[in-house]
C-alpha cells in the first residue's frame, strides 16, 4: 500500500512509518515540524535502508493537500498530526480546536475529494476521562477533562458521522494508552522540545543528568502504593498496531474503535524502580501534590484489538525502559546535533 502518514516525523509517527516500510508499504511523511525535527528522516533511512519521502506541510492547508493528493495516489492515511500537551490545551483551547479538529476536517475533505477513504486516527485513552472502573473497555462512556481530550472526542464523533453517512469510508479509531520506549536501534525516540510533560521522558532526563529529580504528582491515590497507575505501552507495539489496523481495513468497511494498551497497569514508583534497573543508577524523586486533572488508575482491556486485529502488545516494562534508556543515553539532547 501507499500510505500518507501525517505527523510522520513525530514520536509515534516515525516509529510507525518504519514498521510500515519494513512491512513492505511505501510511505510519505507529511508534517509541519511544529513538534519534531527533519533529522528524524535520515534516522529512519538508516534503520530501513530506504529514505521515506518527506513533505513539509500543514494539515490545515487545503490547497497544499490537494496538490499532493493530485500528484500522488494513496491507498490509506494514518493521521498522527496534532498537538498533544494537556496543560497548553487548557491555556490555548482555540489553538487545539483549530489544529486538531479543524485540521482533521480539512484533511478529511481533501481525502474525500481525492477518493482516499481509508483512514486511521490517533485517539487516546484520555477520552475516557476518570473511568468508573478498570480495565477500560471501548464501550465505556467518554468524558474529557481538558481541551486536548475534548478535541479527540470531537474528532472521534466527526469520524463516526462520516462512516455512518458514506459506506465507502474505512476508519479505525485507535485509542492509545501511555506510549513509551524507543526504537531498539537507539536511533529514534521521544524528543520533547520543552520540559517533558510525561513521566517516562522526565525520568529519562533525570537519569541522564539533565534534570535533578522527578516530581511524583501525588502519593495518596487509592492505588496499592498511592501513586498513579497507567498502562504503559512500547511504541514499537503501537507501531505494529497500526500495521494491523491497515490490514484489517483492507478487508473491512465501516468503522472500528479499539484500545491499544497492554492491559497491565504500573504505578509511578514501579516505573521509577524499573528504570533504575534499566539504567543502573538511582532516580532521585520528591513526592509533591497531585497534578490537577490526573486520575488514579487507567489501564486498558485490550481484548478487542486482539479479536479484531489479531494484535497484542509483546514488549514488557523492562524492554520499554531499556529502549528508552538506550535512546536517551545515545542522544542526550535528542535529535539536536
Ligand atoms: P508528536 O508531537 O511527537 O507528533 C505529532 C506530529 O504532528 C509532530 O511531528 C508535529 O510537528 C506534527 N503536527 C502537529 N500539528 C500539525 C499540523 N497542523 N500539520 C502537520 N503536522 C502537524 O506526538 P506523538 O506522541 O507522536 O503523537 C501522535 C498522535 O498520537 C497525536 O495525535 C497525539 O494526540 C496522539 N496520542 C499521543 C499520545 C502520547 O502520549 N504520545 C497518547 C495518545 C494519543
Ligand atoms: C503518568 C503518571 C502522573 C509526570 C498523558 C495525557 C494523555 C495521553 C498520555 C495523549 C501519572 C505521573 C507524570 C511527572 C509524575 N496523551 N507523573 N511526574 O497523564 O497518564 O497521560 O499522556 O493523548 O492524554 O494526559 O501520562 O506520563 O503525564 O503521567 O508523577 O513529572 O505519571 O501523575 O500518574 P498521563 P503522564
Amino acid at each position: 500500500m501507499r500510505v500518507l502518514v501525517t505527523g510522520g516525523t513525530g514520536y509515534i509517527g516515525s516509529h510507525t512509518a518504519v514498521s510500515l516500510m519494513e512491512a513492505g508499504h511505501d510511505v510519505v511523511l507529511w508534517d509541519n515540524l511544529s513538534n519534531s525535527r527533519v533529522a528524524v528522516v535520515s534516522r529512519m533511512a538508516a534503520i530501513v535502508g530506504t529514505r521515506p519521502a518527506f513533505v513539509l506541510g500543514d494539515v490545515r492547508d487545503a490547497a497544499a493537500l490537494d496538490r499532493l493528493l493530485g500528484e500522488q495516489a494513496f491507498d490509506a492515511v494514518i493521521h498522527f498530526a496534532g498537538l498533544k500537551a494537556v496543560g497548553e490545551s487548557v491555556r490555548k483551547p482555540l489553538l487545539y480546536y483549530e489544529n486538531n479538529v479543524q485540521g482533521t476536517i480539512t484533511l478529511l475533505r481533501a481525502l474525500d475529494r481525492a477518493g482516499v477513504r481509508t483512514f486511521v486516527f490517533s485517539s487516546s485513552a484520555t477520552v475516557y476521562g476518570d473511568p468508573a472502573r478498570v480495565p477500560i473497555r471501548e464501550d465505556f462512556p467518554r468524558a474529557a477533562t481538558n481541551a486536548y481530550g475534548r478535541s479527540k472526542i470531537m474528532i472521534e464523533d466527526v469520524l463516526a458521522d462520516l462512516a455512518a453517512a458514506d459506506p465507502r469510508w474505512r476508519i479505525a479509531r485507535l485509542r492509545y494508552f501511555n506510549p513509551v520506549g524507543a526504537h531498539e536501534s537507539g536511533l529514534l525516540g521521544e524528543d520533547p522540545q520543552d520540559v517533558p510533560n510525561n513521566l517516562m521522558p522526565y525520568i529519562c532526563q533525570v537519569a541522564v543528568g539533565r534534570r535533578e529529580a522527578l516530581h511524583i504528582f501525588g502519593g495518596d491515590y487509592e492505588t496499592p502504593d498511592g501513586t498513579g497507575v497507567r498502562d504503559y505501552i512500547h511504541v514499537a507495539d503501537l507501531a505494529s498496531g497500526h500495521v494491523a489496523a491497515l490490514r484489517y481495513l483492507h478487508t473491512h468497511a465501516g468503522m472500528l474503535t479499539v484500545n491499544l494498551g497492554t492491559g497491565r497497569g504500573y504505578s509511578v514508583l514501579e516505573m521509577v524502580e524499573a528504570f533504575r534497573r534499566a539504567c543502573g543508577r538511582p532516580i532521585p524523586y520528591k513526592l509533591v501534590a497531585r497534578r490537577p486533572g490526573d486520575v488514579a488508575q487507567c489501564y486498558a482491556d485490550p481484548s478487542a484489538a486482539d479479536a479484531f486485529l489479531q494484535w497484542r502488545a509483546t514488549y514488557d516494562l523492562d524492554a520499554m525502559c531499556r529502549d528508552a534508556w538506550r535512546w536517551q543515553k545515545r542522544n542526550p539532547t535528542g535529535y539536536e546535533e
